[in-house]
């Protein structure tokens, strides 16, 4: 697995030359999502027995989660890997005990998943200590939503120079919670935090992502009492006693929609194996109406440009079962290559579009505004950012020097090195190693040049 990298800034001498221009082709497997990996092994340390988690990615993601539960006595054991059946890790809570404070900081700025620990830690050993939190600079990306919830659970959060110390004298009790924008890390440190708090919790306009069904699906195995309604409100009944889990991570949905995405804009065609429909419902629609073509089988799709021109569209993010974030970056790729003009509307991320500078240099012709384009007005519209695009194709890509911003615009770089007419310099490469397992071996079969 590559080593946690110390933060999320891309190493610039850290370069791959791609020569672009063959359609990529071949078959590749995703693994378990990166999203929910590193939350199901954070929830191990709710339990008092070990745990086992399965498909787990080899991606430096998973070595920062792995050195984070270490620090704090949980042992993270690898089984497997390599195989068909991917890497196991056997997580063993049974030894928590508080970690150095000078070890914690030296993982300061590597990830976001610390923010997470929050709960479990404090209902293990009542206090915790979060470094500052890294994660890819797409926003602002504050963590005052997590905060408010762990406050209202009856913790105490002290900022220090150094970061975050929390503590809970007493037990943590169950509250009620109303986020104000249905957020992925705050539903989870909702959940992460209740399942052992006293009594009941209501959470109202949760996240319902596929990654935190799944992690409902892993805490319910530990002895956990979760239940959704149809209109984004969770309830929780707090238990006193948690136990391991045996859990296969559902497939990662991004990873699948990347290499999609990759596939349409070489002209290419690839089978992702593992993909899973109904976790891309919404991807396949949108691929579909630009002309990309798919087949699904039952262990995986296959990705396919079909031939004949490819046609834009008008298309906003959104949280599930909207059109995800994360698969704007490669989609934005595929958009260059459609005839007419697109409209890219980002709602989730102030500031998801600024990678697209970089395909300008590389010949696209992307116009960004701030204005809300092309659906209803967001959050955003009045905040002066430019989170609307306009993407005038097709238009001829051909290689440039880049640098990766972070790590999805550092996929989607790659797939328009990929897809461009000579030789690209792809720079701080690195950081595509926190979401995409053993991507250089997955060009190699799918035909790609590169050194
Ligand atoms: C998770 O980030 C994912 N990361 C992101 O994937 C993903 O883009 C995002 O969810 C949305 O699906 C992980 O799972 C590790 P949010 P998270 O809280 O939980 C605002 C990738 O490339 N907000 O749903 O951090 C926030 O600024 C990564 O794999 C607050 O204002 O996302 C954003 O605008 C990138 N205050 C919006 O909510 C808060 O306290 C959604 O963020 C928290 C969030």
């Amino acid at each position: 697995m590559p080593g946690p990298p110390t933060d999320t800034r891309p190493d610039v001498n850290d370069v791959l030359t791609v020569h672009g221009g063959t359609p990529l082709t071949g078959r590749l497997r995703v693994r378990g999502a990166k999203n929910l990996v590193s939350k199901a092994m954070v929830a191990a340390l709710l339990g008092e027995e070990p745990s086992r988690l399965r498909d787990v990615p080899e991606i430096s993601d998973v070595g920062i989660v792995s050195g984070l539960l270490d620090l704090h006595g949980v042992s993270v054991e690898r089984v497997g890997g390599a195989s068909d059946d991917g890497l196991e890790l056997v997580l063993d809570p049974r030894n928590v005990e508080q970690a150095h404070l000078a070890d914690i900081d030296a993982h300061a700025g590597s990830s976001r998943v610390p923010i997470l620990l929050c709960g479990p830690l404090l209902h293990r050993l009542g206090e915790a200590f979060i470094p500052d939190l890294g994660g890819c600079r797409i926003g602002e990306r504050p963590i005052n939503f997590h905060l408010d919830v762990l406050r209202s659970f009856g913790a105490t959060v002290d900022k220090r120079p150094e970061g975050l110390r929390l503590t809970a004298p007493r037990r943590l009790q169950g509250t009620k919670v109303q986020l104000p924008f249905p957020s992925v890390g705050a539903t989870e440190q909702v959940l992460l935090t209740a399942v052992r708090a006293e009594g009941l919790t209501e959470l109202r306009n949760a996240a319902t992502e596929p990654e935190i069904f799944d992690l409902i699906n892993v805490l319910q195995k530990m002895g956990a009492m979760i239940s959704v309604d149809t209109d984004r409100t969770i309830r929780i009944e707090g238990v006193d006693r948690l136990g391991g889990y045996s859990h296969r991570a559902i497939p990662d949905r991004i990873e699948a929609a990347s290499w999609a995405c990759a596939a349409l804009a070489t002209g290419g065609d690839i089978t992702v194996l593992g993909a899973r429909q109904g976790d891309l419902t919404t991807f396949l629609n949108v691929y579909r109406k630009i002309g990309g073509a798919f087949e699904i089988d039952d262990d995986g799709i296959r990705f396919f440009h079909p031939g004949g021109d490819l046609r834009s569209l008008v298309i906003e993010t959104d949280v599930h079962p909207g059109f995800m974030t994360d698969w704007q970056q490669p989609l934005v790729i595929a958009l260059t290559q459609t005839s007419g003009l697109s409209i890219v509307h980002e709602t989730v991320y102030e500031q998801r579009l600024g990678f697209t500078s970089a395909l300008n240099d590389m010949g696209a012709t992307i116009q960004l505004y701030r204005e809300c384009l092309g659906g209803l007005p967001c959050r955003f519209g009045q905040r002066n950012f430019q989170h609307s695009a306009v993407i005038s194709g097709p238009t001829k890509l051909h290689g440039a020097d880049i640098t990766v911003p972070d790590l999805r615009a550092g996929f989607s770089y790659l797939i328009a090195a990929l897809a461009a007419d000579g030789t690209s310099r792809v720079r701080g490469i690195g950081l595509i190693e926190r979401g995409y397992e053993h991507f250089r071996d997955k060009l190699d079969a799918l035909g790609a040049s590169y050194e």
